[in-house]
């Protein structure tokens, strides 16, 4: 029963006659003739009923169709430059699948508490279905960038017993006898492991952060891709990360310009988004906010909103490098020439969407990791293994990874990043 013809191919179909299986998504009467939008996933169609040319049944068949009702519908293709998708077709034939109930999200607004309540179905609607098509283009493009440069995926563990990126925002879980287990906030200590089996490895997965945060950058689950690789310092590790992005603004911008279309996106600015982006250091990042008024110090990380202004100045994203150590994580490398900075890098994104990469060169002495893990009070024993890595053929490595909502949001021009995955999770929402 699977449909022999979808509405995207509708091109290569005209003045035939096709049978399409879908969704109605709007109707429209004027008399003897009703005007059927129907929805099959892969685009909208305008089906013409005209009283005359089909049963009486059909015809009744047409009228009885609800918003979101399923239906089988047959007609000849026709170019049809002013209608939805360019093409429309002469009805000749209409099977109602099934007549839907009185359907909860007409074209109205909602409230946002409303749609997310019922997101199993706003996901239907024209603009979510273009969000989702350029979050799946995304990924394709992640995926094919990492392997078509030389990279192994490698995939880590999701449960795990020790913390990546701080104790304060894991998912924590009984594990049989062997005490606690946690969800996995990165996956980036196995992929150091990954890289010294197979030089260039990549991970992409869901990961899970217990952020007590509700601001519009948060997510408890999100997915991140985080390459790794073997011989690689910071600037390597920002050359990469430029590439990358790069790759993936322009293969969206080039895919899915219909999408962005119907998300109203202003693709200039993604049209600026080339190489080289700007490098600059924490230090020079905190004069542009005292420039700009803002009472900063030194020595404390960035907020969303300092985050926002920094990324204000640029027109492409931009690349911060050497945070202030005490800011950020134990496995990043102490900068050999300021010891009072790491050799982190951070990509902010143009437009105010904030943080989209966190990355660094990896601390490789073996001394000096020890003594990281000591000052910030983790459980050496849970981390014989990664020490191992500094043990047995330590070598220069750097690294970071990509949030994938937060992308796909900059990319969209989403306010918010609970539009960017199918099901959100929230500290305030698991359901549906
Ligand atoms: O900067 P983060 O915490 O870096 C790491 O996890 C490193 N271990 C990555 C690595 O070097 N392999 O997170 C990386 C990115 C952020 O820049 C952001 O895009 C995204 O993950 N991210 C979140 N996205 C949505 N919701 C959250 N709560 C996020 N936390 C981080
Ligand atoms: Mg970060």
């Amino acid at each position: 029963i699977k449909p022999k013809f979808y509405i995207k191919d509708l091109k290569d179909n005209v003045g035939e006659e096709v049978s399409l299986k879908g969704w109605l998504y709007n109707k429209r009467s004027s008399g003897k003739i009703k005007f059927l939008i129907l929805r099959d996933g892969t685009g909208y169609v305008q089906c013409v009923v005209f009283k005359g040319n089909v049963s009486e049944e059909v015809f009744d068949a047409a009228d009885k169709l609800t918003q979101e009702s399923s239906f089988e519908v047959t007609g000849k293709v026709k170019e049809e430059p002013r209608s939805i998708g360019g093409y429309e077709l002469d009805v000749t034939d209409l099977k109602i699948i099934s007549l839907a109930q009185e359907y909860p999200i007409t074209p109205k607004e909602h409230g946002i508490e409303f749609l997310i309540d019922n997101r199993h179905l706003w996901v239907r609607s024209k603009r979510q279905v273009a969000i989702l098509k350029v979050r799946a283009r995304v990924v394709k493009a992640i995926r094919d960038f990492f392997d078509s440069h030389g990279f192994t995926l490698f995939d880590p563990p999701i449960i795990t017993p020790n913390a990546c990126e701080g104790t304060s925002t894991l998912f924590e879980m009984d594990y049989f006898d062997l005490g606690k287990a946690y969800l996995t906030q990165s996956g980036q200590l196995y992929e150091e492991s990954g890289a010294l089996a197979l030089g260039k490895v990549y991970s992409f997965g869901p990961t899970f952060r217990a952020e007590k945060s509700k601001t519009r950058r948060h997510l408890t689950e999100f997915w991140m891709v985080e390459p790794e690789m073997a011989f690689y310092d910071l600037d390597d590790d920002m050359d990469l990360a430029e590439e990358f992005i790069e790759y993936v603004v322009q293969t969206v911008l080039n895919d899915c310009k219909e999408e962005l279309n119907i998300l109203e996106r202003d693709t200039s600015k993604l049209e600026n988004i080339k190489r080289p982006f700007p490098r600059i250091s924490y230090t020079e990042a905190v004069e542009i906010l005292k420039k700009k008024g803002v009472d900063f110090q030194w020595g404390n990380d960035f907020g969303g909103a300092d985050e926002t202004l920094i990324g204000e100045e640029f027109d492409r994203p931009v690349m911060i490098h050497r945070y202030p150590t005490e800011v950020k994580a134990f496995y990043m490398k102490r900068d050999p020439e300021n010891e009072k900075v790491v050799l982190a890098v951070d990509v902010i994104a143009p437009e105010g969407y904030g943080e989209i990469i966190g990355g660094s060169q990896r601390e490789d002495n073996l001394d000096l990791l020890l003594q990281r893990i000591k000052d910030h009070g983790l459980p050496q024993s849970y981390f014989e293994w990664y020490l191992d890595l500094r043990r047995f053929g330590s070598v220069p490595h750097s690294g970071f990874g990509l949030g994938l909502e937060r992308t796909v949001s900059w990319i969209c021009g989403l306010e918010h990043l609970r539009e960017a995955i199918p099901f959100p999770r929230m500290i305030y929402r698991n359901t549906p």
